[in-house]
């Protein structure tokens, strides 16, 4: 089989890197790919959002199963697009990719068939959310509608900050068209949690779970990130909260796909705060996280191809995934100034590392055989091991070998657990 891998960062190096153990794959293509995909895939200068050319591409070189990384192709309808020319794709539809692609969507799906989330209300017009500005409670949090690459949402902490984020979003259009409405809602304390589901068929089956880290300084402190570390299972997920989870959450779900017409397949990503038990729903996300993937594919035994095939089929069940019990940490290391402005182009060295340790690449490219940073996130310093401690400790005795000028990593990866 020829698969296609769409995104260029450390999700699709996993992905490339768990097709690649596959027995029915011969070649694999990753468009456009970065220097860890190159290693196992053709990398192929065509950017995920360009669904044309990808289509084009797919059709010369009879591709048998394309594979969709980021959100973007799925908002704009590439699985519609390539089904419509007989070609098998992993991921949701147009329609079913609103639950990722328009926050206003996702939660009035979740109020309609009652999944726990923050109560909200949402606006147009900047006149009206000022006016009922004074019905939220302190701190309140502000959602452009559209998708934002993760910098969408604003908590805000005073009336102020929340009336001029109102503004920027809905007037002065800072996030363009993708912020012609917000989203206001209540804030939740607790834990994050997040869980990926493959689903199909009336069916959602959940992967292992993870929790990955947000800010990029210890302590949790500093501003947010796409993901800076990252470990699977989360012990968050104790049997009680799982059954919660089943029942308060995923049969809700799967009521209002039903209800709603909404013929899903892909994975269904259920972003989650945890209080004293109980699981809310902040967000969902319509394919796998980054850097989550990075440590719940290394625990995956079954063979991934199969399982993407039975998803499109509607033939998979929960028995075909099966997993490894050891635990899997990454931890990121990013380019000096990330998430704010940081230079590329930096030269990587790496010392031999430990064979036991995988190297997803997130934002790395190669230029005259040398390996160059090209992104803020730049490397995952992955492992499996017996327990999460096993894992976290041989990691943080190999990232020092990996160097390019500025590099930086959290230390307290793993251990507020
Ligand atoms: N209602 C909420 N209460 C507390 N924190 C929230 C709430 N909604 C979002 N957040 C925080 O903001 C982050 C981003 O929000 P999310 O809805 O996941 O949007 P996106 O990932 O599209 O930026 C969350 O991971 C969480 O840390
Ligand atoms: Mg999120």
């Amino acid at each position: 089989m020829k698969v296609l891998v769409i995104g260029s960062g450390g999700r699709e190096h996993a992905l490339c890197w768990k097709i690649s153990q596959s027995q029915n794959v011969s070649k694999i293509y990753c468009a456009p790919g970065n220097g860890g995909t190159e290693s196992i895939a053709e990398n192929i200068d065509i950017k995920a959002d360009e669904i044309d050319k990808l289509l084009k591409f797919a059709i010369e070189n009879k591709i048998d199963l394309t594979v969709v990384g980021p959100e973007d192709p799925l908002c704009g309808g590439i699985v519609d697009e390539f089904e419509r020319h007989n070609l098998k794709i992993f991921g949701p539809n147009k329609k079913c990719a609103q639950l990722e692609g328009s926050k206003d969507f996702s939660k009035k799906f979740m109020k309609k068939y009652g999944v726990p989330t923050a109560k909200y209300k949402s606006y147009t017009d900047y006149e009206e959310a000022i006016s009922e500005l004074e019905e939220f409670k302190l701190p309140l949090v502000i959602k452009a509608d559209g998708l934002c690459a993760g910098k969408g949402v604003i908590i805000c902490n005073s009336k102020e900050e929340a009336k001029d984020t109102i503004k920027e979003i809905l007037n002065d259009k800072c996030f363009g068209d993708e912020g012609n409405k917000i989203v206001i809602e209540e804030f939740l304390e607790g834990i994050e949690a997040s869980l990926l589901c493959f689903v199909t068929n009336g069916k959602i089956i959940p992967l292992e779970s993870a929790k990955d880290y947000k800010k990029i300084y210890e302590n949790d402190l500093g501003p947010n990130t796409g993901g800076v570390g990252c470990f699977s299972p989360s012990p968050l997920f104790t049997e009680e909260v799982k059954s919660k989870i089943q029942k308060n959450v995923i049969e809700k779900i799967l009521n209002g796909f039903k209800e709603e017409d909404l013929d899903f397949k892909g994975i269904l990503f259920i972003g989650f705060m945890i209080l004293d038990g109980q699981p809310k729903v902040l967000e969902f996300n319509v394919r796998f996280g980054d850097p989550e993937t990075e440590v719940v594919l290394p625990r995956l035994k079954s063979d991934i191809v199969d399982l993407f095939l039975k998803t499109i089929d509607g033939s998979l069940e929960e028995s075909d995934l099966v997993w490894d019990d050891k635990s899997c940490v990454t931890v990121v290391l990013t380019s000096a100034g990330y998430p704010g402005s940081y230079k590329k182009g930096l030269e990587i060295n790496i010392d031999s590392l430990d064979s036991s340790i995988i190297l997803f690449h997130n934002g790395t490219k190669y230029e005259d055989n040398k390996l160059l940073t090209n992104g803020g996130r730049v490397l995952s310093v992955t492992r499996l091991g017996e327990t999460i401690d096993i894992a976290r400790d041989n990691i943080y005795k190999n990232i020092e070998k990996v160097k390019f000028e500025g590099a930086y990593y959290r230390k307290d990866i793993t251990k507020d657990i």
